[in-house]
């Protein structure tokens, strides 16, 4: 397995992927985000590849800035195939995020998990992560505006 930046052609796989992490997604979905994450510097999707071109996994991380406190990488989203959970890839990919982080002088990664993803937070605990809190996350859907 080796873990590589995400290009236009990989969207079909990963809209297969971010529909198993519960955000079902069309490949043409996909693909209109990734332009836009792709022509960021401040963002960054990896991929865990097999041998052959299967995806396994993706991980978006990007710079979160904010006014009141210092920068810091933020994961947008991690998943692993089901199939293939438990063989290291998830580790692998959140290492890669990591160095991704350092390389732009980031003193830490930051993360919010659902607190349904008990697998999640074991797994992020072993990796060296700690609960800095536990919040709501609000939501409002604008109404478009008649012409
Ligand atoms: C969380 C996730 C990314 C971990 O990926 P993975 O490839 O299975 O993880 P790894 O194989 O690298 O596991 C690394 C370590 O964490 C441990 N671990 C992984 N999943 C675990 C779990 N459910 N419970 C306890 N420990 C776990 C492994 O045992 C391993 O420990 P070891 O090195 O001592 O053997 C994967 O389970 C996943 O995609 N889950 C569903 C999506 C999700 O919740 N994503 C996170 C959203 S915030």
């Amino acid at each position: 397995m080796r873990i590589r930046l995400a290009k236009h052609a990989d969207a079909a796989q990963l809209a297969i992927l971010s529909t198993q992490l519960g955000y079902p997604s069309t490949a043409a979905q996909i693909r209109g985000r990734f332009r836009l994450i792709h022509g960021d510097p401040s963002h960054a999707v990896a991929v865990a590849e097999l041998p052959g071109g299967r995806l396994i996994g993706w991980i978006h991380v990007f710079v979160h800035i904010v006014l009141e406190s210092e920068r810091k990488a933020e994961l947008g989203g991690l998943i692993v195939h089901e199939k293939f959970r438990g063989a290291g890839a998830g580790t692998k990919l959140l290492r890669w995020a990591e160095q991704w982080a350092k390389a732009h002088r980031l003193k830490s990664v930051y993360l919010r998990s659902n607190i349904i993803r008990k697998d999640a937070h074991a797994f992020y605990l072993k990796q060296g992560y700690r609960i800095v809190k536990t919040q709501y996350a609000f939501l409002k859907t604008l109404k478009s505006r008649r012409t």
